[in-house]
């Protein structure tokens, strides 16, 4: 077992790990943040994707160990109370999710991206969802989500 310390939705956290356990079962399985979802575990869909110091990171492809020291955002992050985001306004009023398997990691990477690129046109959105697999959508939806949402990041301080 290896004790590893990182920020995790802006609270600190100290969790001890087996060195193979990777970050998605180190959220799910032992700090009991099961809006990272798994689907492939092998880096393919983007279902479990987080935000690693600001970049989206496929947290099935991280050892938790990686995250020593790091910032941690997950889904359960992007909202700090009962409101919903715009980015998540946006989701539900273009019907961008179904099932909503996928939408932790549609959300995550869509805020990681609007976050750096508030001006991200359709075919930069498109490109950056390009690895999260909906077997639901269509990606139409998610994509106008996405443009919309872009207005309340741009008038970000
Ligand atoms: S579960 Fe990580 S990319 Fe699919
Ligand atoms: S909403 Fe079902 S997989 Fe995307």
């Amino acid at each position: 077992m290896m004790q590893i310390s990182f920020k995790l939705n802006d609270k600190a956290v100290t969790v001890d790990v087996e060195p193979r356990l990777h970050l998605a079962d180190c959220l799910r399985e032992v700090l009991r943040q099961t809006g990272t979802h798994l689907g492939c575990e092998h880096g393919v869909c983007g279902a479990c994707t987080v935000i690693i110091d600001g970049e989206a990171v496929r947290s099935c492809l991280v050892l938790a160990v990686q995250a020593e020291g790091s910032a941690v955002v997950t889904v359960e992050g992007l909202s700090n109370d009962d409101a919903l985001t715009p980015l998540q306004t946006a989701f539900r009023k273009h019907h961008a999710l179904q099932c909503g398997f996928c939408t932790p990691g549609m959300l995550t990477t869509a805020h990681a991206l609007l976050t750096k690129e508030p001006d991200a046109d359709a075919d930069r959105s498109r490109t950056v969802l390009a690895g999260n697999l909906c077997r639901c959508t269509g990606y139409i939806p998610i994509v106008e989500a996405v443009l919309e949402a872009r207005a309340a990041y741009r008038n970000k301080p």
